[in-house]
C-alpha cells in the first residue's frame, strides 16, 4: 500500500493527514498558532510559527501511525492563500507574513488602478485589485517599510514558504498565485506586464507548476527533522479553496462548494475561464490542469463565530469540557432552539472588511434589531444566519454569471454543522451535500500528490476513485420563504449604512 501527506497551513492551525492510497485517514495531527491584529484592519502571522507546525505534525503523523517513510510516496500542501513573505538574501524571513484577511491596503488598490487601469488589471489577472491580495501587500511595504523592501529577494505565498523549508526550492503552482495579483491567469504564467507596471523584481517570484506536477524534493536536512525519507516528492499542492475542491470532487463543471473554515468560500469549477467584469467574486486557476474556478469570499464566516465563542461562551467551552463534547456542539444546540430570524434579529459578518459582493475593506460587523428580549441564543443564531446571508449573496452572483451550480458541498469546520448545513439548503434552495471525508485542503493536495507520484493518472480520475458523497440536507419547504424575507431586509442593511462604515473607518 501506499501512503501520502496532506499539509494544510490554515488560519487557526497546520493541519497534516497521512492518508492511504484510498483516501483513508491513516493519522492526523493539529498544531494551533496566534494570529496577531496590531491594529484595526491589520493580520499577521509568524512564518516560523508555521514551519514549525508542519515539521512537527509531519513528525507527528509519521509517529502516530508507524508507516515507514519509504511507503510514502509523495506530499502535498495546501494553505491560506494571498499571505506575503518576504525572505533576504540569505533566506531570513524579513518581517510577519501580512495575510489574507488583513485590510490596510486602500491606498495602493488605488495605485494598482492608477499604474495598470482596472479594465487592464481584470484583463491579465482576471480580478480587480483586491486589498486582500499579495501584490497591494508587496506595495505597502514599499512604500510604508522601505528599508525592508529593499532586503527583500524572494517572495513567498504561506504554503510555499512550506515547500521552500522543504524543498529548498523557489517554487508556486497555478492556483494559489492566481491569488497574488501578478499572474496571467487565462495563460498561467507570471505577468511581466504587471510586474513592471507595479515595479515588483519578477526574479523574486518562485517558479510557477500546475498544482499535481513535482516541484521538489524533501532535503537531508528535513528528512532528519520530520523522518521522511530525504528525496520523498513534494508536489505543486494548491491554495486552501483549490485543494479543497479537489478534496471534495469540485473538479468538472456544475459542481461547487461551499466552505465556512476562519473565511467562508463559495466555489464553482469552470472549464472556461469566466470573469464577473464587477470584480465580485474571484477567477482563478484551478488544481485541475486547464481548468479555473470562480469563488466568492465572506471574509468573516467560522471567524465571527470564533469570535462569539471567545467572548461570549466561556460558561460552553466549560460546559464542553465537563461533558467531554465540542463548544460548538453545544453553540449548535442553543442556536437550534431559536427559529429562523433569530426572533428579527440580523448580523452582518463584516468583522474584518468584506470581499463578495461589497469588496468593502471599511465594512464592520453589525448587529441589526437588537431588542430587550434578546439572549446570548438569538445573538448566536444570527451570527450563522449572517454568515449564510452571506454565502447566499456568493450564489447569487454566481447566479447572474450563468454558472450553473447542480451539485453542491459542505465542508470546512462550519460544514460540518448540520444546523449551518440545513442554513445554506434553505437559502440556496438546492440540496448540500457532504464528501464522506472530512479532510477537504488536506485530502485535496494529498490526492494532488498521488498525481505527481503516479498513483492517479489525471485530478479527476484521482476524485472519481477516492471522493465519495455522505450525507445529503435537502431544503426545507417551509423555511424557504422564511429565510427569503430575511435575507431580502439583510441585502438592505450594507447599502443603508456604506456611508457611515467609511467614516467610522476615517476617525483617529
Ligand atoms: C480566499 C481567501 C481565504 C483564505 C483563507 O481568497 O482569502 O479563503 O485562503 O483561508
Amino acid at each position: 500500500m501506499a501512503y501520502v501527506i496532506g499539509v494544510d497551513c490554515g488560519t487557526s492551525g497546520t493541519k497534516t493527514v497521512l492518508f492511504d492510497e484510498k483516501g483513508t485517514v491513516i493519522a492526523s495531527m493539529t498544531i494551533e498558532y496566534p494570529m496577531y491584529q496590531p491594529k484595526n484592519g491589520y493580520a499577521e502571522q509568524e512564518p516560523a510559527d508555521w514551519a514549525n507546525a508542519m515539521i512537527n505534525t509531519i513528525k507527528g503523523v509519521l509517529a502516530k501511525s508507524g508507516v515507514a517513510a519509504e511507503e510514502v510516496k509523495g506530499v502535498g500542501i495546501s494553505g491560506q492563500m494571498h499571505g506575503l513573505v518576504m525572505l533576504d538574501k540569505d533566506n531570513n524571513v524579513l518581517r510577519r507574513s501580512i495575510i489574507w484577511c488583513d485590510q490596510r491596503t486602500a491606498a495602493e488598490v488605488e495605485e494598482m488602478n492608477r499604474k495598470l487601469g482596472r479594465e487592464k488589471l481584470i484583463e491579465i489577472t482576471a480580478n480587480p485589485a483586491l486589498t486582500g491580495w499579495t501584490a497591494a501587500k508587496i506595495l505597502w511595504v514599499k512604500n510604508n517599510e522601505p528599508d525592508i523592501y529593499e532586503k527583500c529577494r524572494h517572495i513567498l505565498l504561506p504554503k510555499d514558504y512550506l515547500r521552500f523549508i522543504l524543498t529548498g526550492e523557489y517554487a508556486t503552482e497555478v492556483s494559489d498565485a492566481s491569488g497574488m495579483q501578478l499572474l496571467d491567469v487565462p495563460n498561467r504564467c507570471w505577468s511581466r506586464e504587471v510586474c513592471d507596471a507595479l515595479g515588483i523584481d519578477m526574479s523574486w517570484l518562485g517558479k510557477v507548476y500546475e498544482s499535481c506536477e513535482v516541484t521538489g524534493q524533501v532535503t537531508a536536512e528535513m528528512a532528519e527533522k520530520t523522518g521522511l525519507k530525504a528525496g520523498t516528492i513534494v508536489v505543486g499542492g494548491a491554495g486552501d479553496n483549490a485543494a479543497a475542491a479537489v478534496g471534495t470532487g469540485v473538479a468538472v463543471d456544475g459542481k461547487a462548494f461551499t466552505t465556512i473554515g476562519t473565511s467562508g468560500v463559495v466555489f464553482a469549477h469552470t472549464s472556461n475561464i469566466s470573469i464577473d467584469p464587477k470584480g465580485r467574486v474571484h477567477t482563478c486557476c484551478a488544481a485541475v490542469p486547464g481548468s479555473w474556478h470562480v469563488m466568492g469570499v465572506t471574509q468573516g464566516a467560522g471567524l465571527s463565530l470564533k469570535w462569539f465563542r471567545d467572548n461570549f461562551c466561556n460558561a460552553e467551552k466549560e460546559t464542553a469540557k465537563y461533558m467531554g463534547v465540542d463548544e460548538y456542539y453545544l453553540m449548535d444546540k442553543q442556536a437550534e432552539s431559536v427559529p429562523v430570524g433569530a426572533n428579527r434579529l440580523l448580523y452582518l459578518p463584516y468583522l474584518m472588511g468584506e470581499r463578495t459582493p461589497h469588496l468593502d475593506p471599511d465594512a464592520r460587523g453589525v448587529f441589526f434589531g437588537l431588542s430587550a428580549m434578546h439572549t446570548k441564543k438569538e445573538m448566536l443564531r444570527a451570527v450563522m444566519e449572517g454568515v449564510s446571508y452571506s454565502l447566499r449573496d456568493c450564489v447569487e452572483v454566481f447566479r447572474e454569471m450563468n454558472i450553473n451550480v447542480s451539485d453542491m458541498m459542505a465542508c470546512g469546520g462550519g460544514g460540518s454543522s448540520p444546523l449551518w448545513r440545513s442554513m445554506l439548503a434553505d437559502l440556496y434552495n438546492c440540496p448540500v451535500k457532504t464528501a464522506s471525508s472530512k479532510e477537504g485542503p488536506a485530502l485535496g493536495v494529498a490526492l494532488l500528490s498521488m498525481v505527481g507520484a503516479g498513483i492517479y493518472s489525471s485530478v479527476p480520475e484521482a476524485c472519481a476513485a477516492v471522493v465519495k458523497t455522505d450525507k445529503i440536507q435537502e431544503p426545507n419547504a417551509e423555511n424557504v420563504p422564511e429565510y427569503e424575507k430575511y435575507y431580502q431586509l439583510y441585502r438592505e442593511i450594507y447599502p443603508a449604512l456604506k456611508a457611515q462604515f467609511a467614516k467610522l473607518a476615517a476617525l483617529d
